[in-house]
């Protein structure tokens, strides 16, 4: 046996959990994962004067919250230690949404505080506290700016102290978000499909939503259009590099049980595995390494082969990705150009053929890019110079593109894992690895199918988010 595993071995026997517990170390939670929601009731605290989004959303979701009961002087009880004690919910609850998009004054802030205290005592495991507030860079008045950015300081806190699996995120609307756009995104924050996604704030897209909602912007498109759907099981063609194992192979599967017909791409020497993926999912396999110069065409044309001349890439996900760590002082050019070129300039290159609207097998209007950015991409990291180069660099992309291709309606968006549990970072040194896992709030690693979850959501075709990199790294401590 390896020594990694030995020693992962005994922090997860029972001896090993003892020695954890005593050592201060506390135990982590099994998240809830899929599309299970919470299994208590859900509590909504309001900041007034609040309008009819956030609960006309619920409604959309048929969930019944609950009014939150408010911590205040008057609410509270004296135990028989003559202690004051905030009120208290006669169950667990299962999540707290609060609605805050009212708030623009430093006072109000008081009312999150107050509605907060007697619902995080209350929380189920893996429960979850959303507050949903307007986008601070939406305001000019100094006040309402500040007090939309506390929402934030104040969520990222929460999240550092709950425990249990719970977490807390921060949805921020947008001028003309409708109640079915929040719906959309409160579904996936309140489900299991967030597990790993802590302390976030996810922006919904003014653009979009505006295009989306405007006749005149679906008129304007003349190319061929993947339309919202309801339902995910709408049968469109995905792309995902590097999907003969971890992250992407969870990608691919995931978007497989929703019914979309995934063409999988990954070197040819990962042929073996990546045709089992392909099996699985039903989909195709594509042996292509992604840095060859006609990478695009060949995604294009397997495309138009496998599915037809009319056919059309509903969403494209750029999951293959390399580590070459080294210290920079020690850092060659051929570590440094690998890195780069598979984790961004091939991704550059694929991009121009396929969004090329005049490209067979190329990305459809209303289609969706998804890339898988890092941390490191954030916060740096020691021995990552080219990697967090490349990560950064994706989130430079995806701001750059969104914005260019809004008027195709083709949103554009990155995910930032955190610390996943996968072959790559098995290469890691087990005892910086349990360093890596102990820094998130949620005390563990991610797994592929909490960034797959991220991903499927993000590309989905009625989440209104646009130009975003989403955190799924269970509010690691490195980075933004
Ligand atoms: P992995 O090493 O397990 O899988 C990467 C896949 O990409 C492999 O199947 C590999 O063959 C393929 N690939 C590499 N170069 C390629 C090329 N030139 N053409 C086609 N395919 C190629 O990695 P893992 O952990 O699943 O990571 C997937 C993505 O997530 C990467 O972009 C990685 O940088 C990113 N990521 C992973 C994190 C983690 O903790 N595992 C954290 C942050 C980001």
């Amino acid at each position: 046996m390896k020594l990694d595993d030995l020693i992962s071995g005994v922090l997860d026997s029972k001896v090993g959990k003892a020695v954890a517990a005593k050592a201060g170390l506390p135990e982590a939670t099994v998240l809830r994962r899929g599309e299970a929601m919470p299994s208590g009731a859900i509590a909504l605290g309001v900041v007034e004067p609040a309008g009819s989004l956030v609960p006309d959303a619920l409604a959309a979701l048929g969930v019944d919250a609950q009014p939150a009961l408010i911590d205040t002087p008057d609410s509270r009880s004296t135990d028989a230690d003559g202690r004051q004690r905030p009120p208290a919910y006669p169950g667990r609850l299962g999540g707290i949404v609060i609605d805050a998009t009212g708030a623009h004054r430093i006072e109000q802030l008081e009312q999150v505080r107050a509605v907060l205290r007697p619902a995080i005592k209350a929380l189920e495991p893996s429960g979850r506290v959303i507050i949903v507030a307007a986008d601070p860079a939406t305001s000019a008045d100094v006040e309402t700016a500040a007090v939309r950015q506390a929402l934030d300081g104040i969520m990222r806190s929460v999240g550092k102290e709950l425990r249990f699996g719970a977490t807390c995120n921060l949805i921020q609307v947008a001028d003309g978000t409708t109640p079915s756009d929040l719906a959309q995104v409160l579904r996936f924050a309140l489900s299991g499909r967030s597990a790993y996604v802590d302390g976030q704030p996810i922006v919904l897209s003014p653009s979009l939503v505006e295009l989306v909602e405007s006749k005149e912007g679906l008129d304007k498109l003349d190319h061929p259009v993947v339309e919202p759907v309801e339902t995910r099981r709408d049968g469109r063609i995905v792309v995902v590099t590097g999907a003969a194992r971890g992250i992407g192979a969870a990608i691919a599967h995931r978007f497989g049980a929703d019914g979309a017909r995934v063409v999988c791409v990954d070197v040819p020497a990962a042929g073996q595995a990546l045709s089992a993926v392909a099996n699985d999912v039903r989909g195709t396999a594509l042996q292509l390494d992604i840095t060859v110069p006609d990478a695009g065409v060949r995604i294009a044309r397997h495309v138009i082969d496998r599915y037809g001349p009319d056919a059309r890439i509903g969403a494209l996900v750029h999951c293959a990705g390399i580590l070459r760590d080294k210290l920079l002082a020690n850092l060659d050019e051929q570590r440094w150009g690998a890195v780069l070129e598979v984790n961004l300039a091939a991704q550059l290159r694929i991009n121009d053929v396929l969004l090329n609207p005049e490209q067979p097998g190329g990305v459809a209007d209303g289609g969706r890019i998804v890339a898988i950015a890092s941390t490191s991409g954030w916060a740096g990291n020691r021995g990552q110079t080219n990697y967090a180069a490349s990560k950064a660099g994706v989130m430079g992309m995806v701001r750059a593109l969104s914005a260019q291709l809004a008027d195709r309606r083709i949103a554009v968006n990155g995910v930032a894992p955190g610390f996943i549990e996968t072959d790559m970072t098995a290469s890691i040194p087990v005892i910086d690895r349990e360093i890596f896992r102990r820094s998130s709030s949620l005390l563990q690693g991610g797994r592929p199918v909490d960034v797959a979850e991220a991903i499927v959501f993000l590309a989905d075709p009625a989440t209104p988010v646009n130009g975003q990199v989403l955190r799924v790294c269970g509010q690691l401590i490195v980075g933004r």
